[in-house]
């Protein structure tokens, strides 16, 4: 029989992870447990790892769930590096400036390795390989995604005397389960429900550093909801680097809508999020679903990268400016507001002034409530690597600066039409300084509110909106 257990900070000893890119100061780590009962390969009497991340969502769930696999085998949570005998780097390599930055960082590392198993992990691992044991000697694991599920026996092989381990297979058709996940985000959990990916755009090293698409079975993903339910969890936020081409693979069979139907219906759970979809297989009954589901949130992240049809092409993203303009129609058309983000590349090679004009126009067509906008950054083993017409760097940064100052415009326009409106607010933030809480709508919007109540961390309350700004709002809350 399966169980759950919700163990709190303290009796999981240490923090033993540095995340940068979400920021949640865990006041609480949940590990919730799959198997207790599963055989334990306990080889590490008294050791301790310490797990430093970069990069999106997947590499920081990657990153609870690694930290479990070592948890299950008797590691403990080291609160430093210093103090750590395994400490593993999982990186990212998305953008030149991120693969730049491990092996700056990888060399502060090199004064701190002797007696220590320091590994590589994550998607830069997959991608440089080999290479990272030329360039940092004294790193003794290089593992990418695909692969950690060998990492307990990587681990067993270095601690028996091995030298080097690698694991940079790609060609699996499983999913990294694990027996404990060690979450970091007490109100949040991250649910893995389909890894790597199976498109092909010009521009990006995914598909070459997470592999092949794999979705894990219906089941495993909704009894890992349900354990999330009984650990205490009210939302969770359903993964994939096209979450939305979910295909079942058990008997089953389930869709991906389908799948999001069962999430949001397991009992205590509140909020259902899903990212990151990806236009080609958005089709109008995620609309659908989430206008007759209340736990599916009203926030859809549906990146377009470009708003002109023939970067579009270039970028190999399968679809058209209006083709997507369509599908943002339907999300406009649903019972409830539902708010749309965004992802969108600039400077892509060849993007001329009116290309880069009908991204910017795009933005107005759409009224996004949030743009993640990076200028293009060439990388290996990618199709736009070698187009001819690359953008000048201060072109590029131009560009980015134009479209931010729109979006921001656009935000502070859409945001001043909610004051006045009332907002369900989950709490997970105290600004003690301000005597302000905070936390997200549905909507994802991030609202910052007075109460007279104390201690109101994990709770839903209603929040009336008082003033705007372009990213955020404020307000107090109802009584
Ligand atoms: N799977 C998601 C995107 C994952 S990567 C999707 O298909 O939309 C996250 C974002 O990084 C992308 O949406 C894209 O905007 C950006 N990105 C990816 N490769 C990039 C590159 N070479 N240069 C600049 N930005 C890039
Ligand atoms: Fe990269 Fe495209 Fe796959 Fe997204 S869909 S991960 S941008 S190849
Ligand atoms: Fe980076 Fe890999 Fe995610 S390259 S963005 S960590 S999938």
């Amino acid at each position: 029989m399966s169980k759950s257990f919700d163990i709190t900070i303290e009796s999981l000893a240490l923090p033993s992870a540095k995340v940068t890119p979400e920021g949640c100061g865990p006041e609480i780590i949940r590990a919730e447990i799959a198997n207790p009962d599963a055989e334990s390969l306990s080889f590490a009497a008294n050791k301790s790892f310490f797990i430093e991340t970069f990069g999106c969502q997947m590499n920081v769930h990657d990153a609870e769930k690694v930290a479990g696999v070592f948890l299950a085998r008797g590691y403990r949570a080291a609160q430093t590096i210093a103090e750590a005998d395994v400490v593993l780097y999982n990186t990212c390599s998305i953008r030149e400036k991120a693969a730049q930055k491990v092996f700056s960082r990888l060399g502060a590392w090199r004064g701190m390795a002797d007696g220590k198993i320091i590994g590589v992990i994550g998607c830069l691992a997959q991608q440089e390989g080999e290479d990272i044991f030329e360039r940092a000697p004294w790193v003794s694991l290089v593992c990418g995604s695909a692969s950690y599920r060998k990492l307990p026996q990587m681990v067993a092989e270095l601690e028996a005397g091995g030298r080097r381990v690698m694991g940079l297979d790609l060609d699996t058709e499983e999913t990294f389960e694990t027996e404990i996940t060690r979450r970091d985000n007490p109100l949040r959990a991250y649910v893995t429900i389909i890894e790597g990916c199976d498109y092909s755009c010009s521009y990006c090293v995914v598909p070459h550093t997470r592999g092949p698409e794999r979705s894990r079975p219906s089941e495993a993903v909704l009894s890992e909801a349900r354990r999330l339910a009984d650990a205490g969890y009210t939302e969770i936020q359903l993964l994939g680097q096209t979450v939305n081409s979910y295909r079942d693979p058990s008997s089953r069979q389930l869709g991906f809508v389908e799948l999001l139907r069962e999430v949001a219906a397991v009992e205590g759970i509140r909020r259902v999020r899903f990212t990151t979809s990806h236009p080609n297989d958005f089709h109008r009954e995620i609309v659908e679903a989430i206008d007759s589901t209340p736990a599916l949130c009203d926030h859809i992240h549906l990146p377009v990268q470009s708003g002109s049809s023939r970067i579009l092409g270039a970028m190999r993203r399968t679809y058209t400016r209006d083709e997507y303009l369509e599908k943002i129609s339907w999300i406009r058309a649903a019972r409830r507001p539902i708010s749309v983000t965004t992802d969108v590349i600039v400077g892509f090679p060849g993007e001329t002034d009116k290309d880069f004009e009908e991204s910017v126009t795009l933005l107005d067509a759409v009224g996004y409530d949030g743009v993640y906008a990076f200028t293009y950054s060439p990388r290996p083993n990618t199709l736009a690597k070698t187009m001819p017409d690359a953008i000048p760097e201060a072109e590029k940064s131009r560009r980015l600066a134009v479209l931010q100052d729109r979006q921001r415009q656009i935000q502070i326009e859409r945001n001043n039409k909610l004051v006045g409106a009332t907002f369900e607010v989950l709490v997970d933030t105290h600004h003690a300084a301000r005597a302000q809480w905070a936390g997200r709508s549905t909507s994802n919007l991030i609202v910052n509110f007075t109460s007279p109540h104390q201690n109101l961390l994990g709770e839903y309350v209603q929040a009336r909106i008082t003033r705007a700004a372009p990213f955020s709002l404020v307000g107090e809350q109802v009584i």
